[in-house]
């Protein structure tokens, strides 16, 4: 089939990148003149295991192609995806769907015969609608069928999770429309993928929904890992235990730093400003982004507690600063308010991370990107280790810090608290 992504970010670019390889000819479209230039040259504008391998050979051979014109691209397309970014609108809880809208104008002015557009983009319930109320002002209803299909995909796992979804939903009530898209996922429900089809508006709903889930359950955990520390008890066992349980499941029962990323704030928030605007209280939801902005200060606190409240001249490392494991993605990570806040108390700042130095930390003149593991820990006070990258889990910390006292707060509980205090390590973990 021919493909149109619109917005070649993380989704456009993987989801374009993986729909290629199944065999379709697809477009990646982008306003960014240098984003689509340096895709042109081969170069990756996003760190994403495999995507690299899977971008070149598509576009070697023709079937993956970047371009800035979004008229030309519409035009050789007859399905195109709507791909860009939802950010939540400044001091606002609401998504900020300038960018859909202007996409959508921008492609009633192309359309010449019948296409299909879907909003891959995460977009409140009854943006469909409002897309649909665009195009038919400017071109007649017969060519264009507007289709909610949610995209589902993690970051550091966005080409597995492409290729083996759980589930595809689509939503449209236009049966033909809905053939052609069974279609063009057959091979991922060959695979096992469940394909469901639904109301555009409950496609919608249902990416909102389970992004607002999966937060509650690490905030969830979390919250117990916090009666953990009080009582003597590991998280770990409780996680164990309830996850066991096939009603609830052993994902996301991980604790950690309070949850982050380019979705789960951004879309906890959305949620609830669209359920206002039907008048609809999320009371579960709205504790559930209270309880996370809680825990950074919690968690900052524990921190000052372990340095005593001593901050100047304090070193502190910090290993893996974006926002999870095997992505660049820094949108929401804890570590743009941990550094900051020690930053300004006059501690020295040493940060390492496996896709290269942030330039959100530039201007900060105490803090400074390390090149290696052993140059960021060495002589330091405290090692915050914040993300669980493989090249984190087995280090050797007496030998790296290089200083007789020392502590480690561990934010993803990858090191044995017992090996720790058998080396004489003050070591904290969470809920441990
Ligand atoms: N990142 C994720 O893990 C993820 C997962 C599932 C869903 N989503 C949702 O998918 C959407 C996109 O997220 P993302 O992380 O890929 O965003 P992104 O910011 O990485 O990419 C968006 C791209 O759209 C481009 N763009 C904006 N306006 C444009 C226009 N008029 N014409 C052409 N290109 C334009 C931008 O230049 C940018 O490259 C969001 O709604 C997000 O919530 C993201």
């Amino acid at each position: 089939m021919k493909l149109c992504m619109i917005g070649t970010g993380y989704v456009g670019l993987v989801s374009g990148a993986c729909f290629a390889d199944l065999g379709n000819d697809v477009i990646c479209v982008d306003k960014n003149i240098h984003k689509i230039n340096n895709l042109k040259s081969g170069i990756i504008p996003i760190y994403e295991p495999g995507l690299n391998e899977i971008v070149k050979k598509n576009y070697k051979v023709g079937r993956l192609k970047f371009s800035l014109d979004l008229k030309d691209a519409v035009n050789k397309s007859s399905i195109i995806f709507i791909c860009v970014g939802t950010p939540p609108i400044k001091n606002s809880n609401s998504a900020n769907l300038n960018y859909v809208f202007n996409v959508t104008k921008q492609i009633s002015k192309s359309i010449k015969s019948f296409k299909i557009i879907i909003t891959k983009s995460t977009i409140p319930v009854t943006t469909g609608d409002k897309i649909e109320k665009i195009l038919s002002s400017k071109i007649s209803k017969k060519l264009f069928s507007v289709v909610s299909n949610p995209e589902f995909l993690r970051e550091g796992e966005a080409i597995r999770d492409f290729i083996y979804p759980d589930r595809i939903v689509i939503g449209t009530e236009n049966k033909k429309v809905n053939k052609i898209l069974k279609s063009l996922y057959s091979p991922l429900i060959s695979k096992g993928a469940k394909y469901i089809n639904t109301s555009r508006r409950a496609a919608e709903l249902i990416k909102y929904a389970s992004n607002s889930f999966l937060a509650t359950k690490i905030t969830f955990i979390n919250e117990i890992a916090n009666l953990c520390e009080k009582t003597n008890i590991n998280v770990e066992d409780i996680a164990i235990g309830m996850g066991l349980d096939n009603r609830i499941g052993s994902r996301f029962l991980r604790v950690g730093p309070p949850y982050g990323g380019s979705c789960f704030p951004k879309d906890t928030k959305a949620i609830v400003s669209t359920a206002n605007k039907f008048k609809t209280d999320l009371t579960l939801i709205k504790k559930v982004i209270l309880s996370n902005s809680n825990r950074s200060k919690l968690l900052l606190k524990k921190m000052s507690n372990i340095l005593s409240n001593k901050f100047k001249n304090k070193k502190i490392c910090f290993l893996g600063v974006t926002f999870k494991a095997n992505t660049d993605d820094m949108r929401e990570s804890f570590c743009l308010k941990m550094i900051p806040f020690f930053s300004n108390k006059g501690s020295f700042i040493s940060y390492i991370d496996p896709t290269g130095e942030k330039n959100e930390f530039k201007k900060f003149k105490n803090v400074k990107f390390s090149n290696s593991i052993k140059q960021a820990c060495y002589k330091s006070d405290l090692i915050v280790i914040h993300t669980e990258w493989n090249e984190f889990k087995s280090l050797n910390f007496k030998k790296l810090v290089n200083k007789k006292n020392f502590a480690i707060y561990d934010l993803r509980n990858i090191y044995s608290p017992e090996k720790m205090k058998k080396l004489k390590i003050k070591y904290f973990g969470i809920g441990r």
